[in-house]
């Protein structure tokens, strides 16, 4: 038996107001048809005013807790995977905890943008297998619609707002239950590739994202199926005894084309992509909620987690949950 993170519940939370494409073309020079050709989103939920990254997160870890079964006072670890944090600080994942009422535990924020919550998940493995805590809390949670520069249609179509959230507990399991390999990644040298361009120590203004969507596609089909081939020879499996994989919700055309390299069928891909568009840091955790929900996903299932985002950062994770 081994001390491993276990996946107990999952939740979700998305901000009440859903944009369609046409909406967008009355704001921007840009269509439907464009949209859904290039990158297969449909819709977006944008937050309002009193939508925040903390609210939405505490809002899909309260759902996330309810499905574990558990108290916020069990928790002993808040992780929280953002780019668009309440405030520059405290981190995000003291609010949260604020807002849940969770009494004294271990409470941090993770900057990886869209890979953010591959890298909280992986350190929240780390974390709970060394004994650190024993029940965990891994948020992903955006904000994106206050970094788009609205006049930049190359950009603003691509994003939404959003949250997702998992419990995970520290269990004695035999070798093929819980999280079972986690891979990391970054190359900085292609930090200007995707890149908001302010922040606090350099323009002290928020920022817009600015993208070279071309290079960031090119990298992502090619970095996220390497690293799912890294997971799964970890895990000593074939790509054929996934289940469910769930990637990161960025185009369905990257989706499509890392799941044919893998030589998986669509049928076992979980895709939101058309209803969220990019939620970043939210949209794994979102889509893992939703399959779960909807019993796709049930228990004994090996599930793979990828992402990719700005540094670049690109990460991947396997699990039977
Ligand atoms: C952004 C993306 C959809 C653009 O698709 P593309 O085929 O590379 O398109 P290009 O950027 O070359 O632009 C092609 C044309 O469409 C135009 N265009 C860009 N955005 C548009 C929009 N929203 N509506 C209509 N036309 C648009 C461009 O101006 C360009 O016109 P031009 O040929 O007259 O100059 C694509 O590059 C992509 O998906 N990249 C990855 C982005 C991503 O997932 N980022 C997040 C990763 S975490």
């Amino acid at each position: 038996m081994t001390r491993r993170a276990i996946l107990k519940g999952t939740g979700s939370a998305l901000p009440r107001t859903r944009v369609s494409n046409d909406e967008l073309a009355k704001r921007v020079d840009t269509s439907d048809e464009w949209i859904v050709e290039r990158t297969g989103i449909r819709f977006r939920h944008i937050a309002e005013p009193d939508e925040t990254t903390g609210t939405l997160g505490a809002d899909a870890a309260r759902e996330a807790l309810k499905a574990a079964g558990l108290d916020a006072a069990d928790i002993g670890l808040i992780i929280v995977a953002t780019a668009t944090p309440d405030n520059t600080f405290p981190a995000t994942a003291t609010k949260i905890q604020a807002m849940l009422g969770a009494p004294d535990c271990i409470a941090f924020d993770v900057a990886a943008v869209c890979s953010g919550f591959l890298y909280a998940l992986s350190v929240a493995d780390s974390m709970l297998r060394t004994g650190a805590a024993n029940h965990a809390l891994v948020i992903g949670s955006e904000t994106f619609s206050r970094i788009l520069d609205w006049e930049d249609r190359a950009t603003c179509v691509l994003f939404g707002d959003g949250a997702g959230a998992v419990v995970l507990s520290a269990e004695e399991v035999g070798d093929d239950r819980g999280i079972l390999a986690t891979r990391l990644h970054a190359e900085g040298q292609y930090c200007d590739m995707l890149y908001v361009d302010g922040g606090p120590s350099t323009t002290g203004t928020v920022g817009h994202v600015r993208m070279q969507g071309r290079e960031v596609f090119r990298h992502a089909v090619t970095n996220l199926a390497s690293v799912l081939g890294e997971v799964m020879a970890d895990v000593g499996l074939p790509a054929d005894a996934i289940d469910w994989i769930v990637p990161h919700q960025a185009n369905k055309r990257i989706i499509d084309a890392t799941a044919k390299k893998l030589g998986l069928p669509a049928e076992r891909v979980v895709l939101t992509v058309d209803q969220h568009a990019n939620t970043s840091a939210a949209s794994v955790p979102l889509a893992l909620d939703l399959a779960v929900r909807d019993g796709r996903i049930k228990r004994g299932d090996l599930v793979v987690l990828e992402a990719m985002g700005g540094g670049f950062t690109w990460g991947a994770a396997v699990l039977r949950v």
